[in-house]
């Protein structure tokens, strides 16, 4: 089975409204031509109206960087998938680490967030990841496992056609460390044989695993040869036109 790939740049708290759009704008003139791969651009939830304007039929799909489970109500300092999409935006991330770890969201909360989104019809990066403290000590795959059973607890088959796992070390997340592609290729395929055991073979043969962690344009295009990681989700290089880019016209 062959994955489409799907490029995505998370922009964390950076840019401005108009910063981000004349970014969003170099993006979709680099992307031009791309046809064979997926594009997706996270911006914050301030720029995402103007981006979305600026990559209007390009192709490019608009994210936010997290999203509420609830269409709407007292949840002071969240965004439903309703706002997101009202703006344009038709997926969003959940999980990532700096979630976990800075703002102490649990794997519950992610659970609900993700389906959450699924039920709106946005499609869904679940974030997992070890911490270095967790590799060293042996638990990576055990703490994916638990990370990847408890995102996905109750998502019908049915919507698993909408979500993408992103796999980022921690320990590699700005740290210019990036997992060696041993790593890399290890876990994402362990993830997809646990995808197989809780769903079933096509599923987990379809679904895209991108990896995330120090993605640069030195190390895509090793990156994008293994065979389980279908794409990347990418931080700092992302910020930069130029960069991002080379990365999404990996070869
Ligand atoms: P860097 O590419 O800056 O390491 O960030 C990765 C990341 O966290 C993307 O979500």
């Amino acid at each position: 089975m062959t994955r489409r790939a799907l490029m995505a740049g998370n922009w964390k708290m950076h840019k401005t409204a108009a910063e981000a759009k004349l970014l969003a704008e170099q993006v979709a003139a680099f992307g031009q031509g791309v046809t064979d791969r997926d594009i997706l651009l996270a911006p914050p939830f301030t720029a995402l109206g103007g981006v979305a304007e600026a990559v209007k039929g390009t192709g490019i799909i608009v994210a936010g960087q997290n999203v509420c489970w609830e269409e709407q109500g007292a949840f002071t300092g969240e965004i439903s998938p309703l706002m997101l999409k009202d703006l344009g935006a038709s997926a969003a991330l959940v999980g990532h680490s700096e979630r976990r770890q800075i703002f102490r969201e649990t794997d519950e909360m992610i659970n609900r967030r993700l389906r959450g989104g699924l039920d709106q019809g946005l499609t869904m990066v679940l974030c997992i990841g070890e911490t270095l403290e967790e590799r060293e000590s042996g638990q990576t795959m055990e703490i994916l496992e638990k990370q990847v059973r408890s995102g996905l607890a109750e998502v019908a088959a049915a919507q698993m056609i909408r979500v993408v796992i992103a796999y980022e070390p921690v320990w590699a997340i700005g740290t210019g460390k990036t997992a060696s592609i041993d790593q890399a290729q290890e876990a994402h395929g362990f993830i997809r044989r646990l995808v197989v055991d809780l769903y079933e073979k096509d599923i987990a043969a379809s679904m895209r695993i991108l990896y995330g962690g120090s993605v640069k344009p030195a190390n895509i295009d090793e990156l994008m040869a293994q065979p389980d990681i279908d794409g990347a989700l990418v931080g700092g290089a992302a910020l930069d036109a130029e960069s991002f880019g080379r990365i999404i016209n990996f070869s």
